[in-house]
């Protein structure tokens, strides 16, 4: 069973090379440097491994993602615009999990679109999927555009590989990581991430489960 954390991620995007999970990397970072334990989920991952089983929802890859989200006190969704929506790995796996499951916890919705066309889908169609699932503390989200995510796959920024945030959209998510850790924890971080530490001081464990989709950080 993979290692309990407050605040779980959730990427939502189906390709491997996702900007809206680079925005989720950003937060981690951001959380951990905050000394907050994150537990990510990819649902990429875990979808494919499930379908594969008749009952994909009892696929124990899917019952120890279920636990993770059941146990966490926060957990930020992350999913590229498709079609005016979220994606359809994001929704499938969230059709896997208990219902309600989101039910007491804060809630910080992310997403990444081509344009600006579609910023409402955060509102029209990610958050009423969320609120189905039992969430009622759902942060205002943070909509990030392509060309605020720029690929530079080889010059390693301190969270991501592949791509570089902006700076004005980096202090966009790093809000919304403030947000988030004063709504669960009743603290408040005022400058940007390794100033001031607040919450909770966990000691990040040193192993990960890379496998099935789930990342211990
Ligand atoms: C099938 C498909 C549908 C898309 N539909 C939209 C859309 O309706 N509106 C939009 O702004 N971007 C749309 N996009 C662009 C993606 O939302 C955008 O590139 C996003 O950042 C991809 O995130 P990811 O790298 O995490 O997958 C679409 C992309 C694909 C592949």
């Amino acid at each position: 069973m993979p290692h309990p954390a407050d605040i779980v991620l959730i990427a939502g995007s189906p390709s491997p090379s996702s900007r809206s999970a680079a925005a989720l990397e950003y937060i981690a970072h951001a959380l951990h440097q905050e000394h907050q334990d994150t537990h990510t989920l990819f649902a990429r991952d875990l979808v494919a491994t499930a379908l594969s089983v008749s009952n994909p929802s009892e696929h124990p890859a899917i019952q120890s993602a279920a636990v993770v989200v059941q146990n966490a006190r926060a957990v930020v969704v992350a999913t590229p615009v498709y079609n005016a929506a979220y994606s359809g790995v994001l929704k499938t796996f969230l059709d896997l999990l208990p219902q309600k499951i989101l039910t007491g916890k804060v809630v910080f919705p992310v997403a990444t679109g081509g344009s600006l066309a579609h910023l409402l889908a955060i509102e029209y169609a990610l958050k009423p999927v969320l609120s189905a699932l039992g969430a009622r503390h759902i942060l205002q989200g943070v909509y990030l555009t392509d060309a605020q995510i720029t690929w530079v796959a080889g010059t390693k920024t301190a969270y991501s590989t592949v791509f570089r945030i902006e700076e004005s959209e980096e202090n966009r998510l790093f809000e919304g990581v403030t947000t988030l850790l004063h709504s669960v924890y009743g603290s408040m971080i005022a400058t940007r991430p390794g100033a001031v530490s607040v919450g909770k001081d966990l000691a990040l464990p040193a192993t990960g489960d890379h496998e099935k989709g789930t990342i211990n950080e």
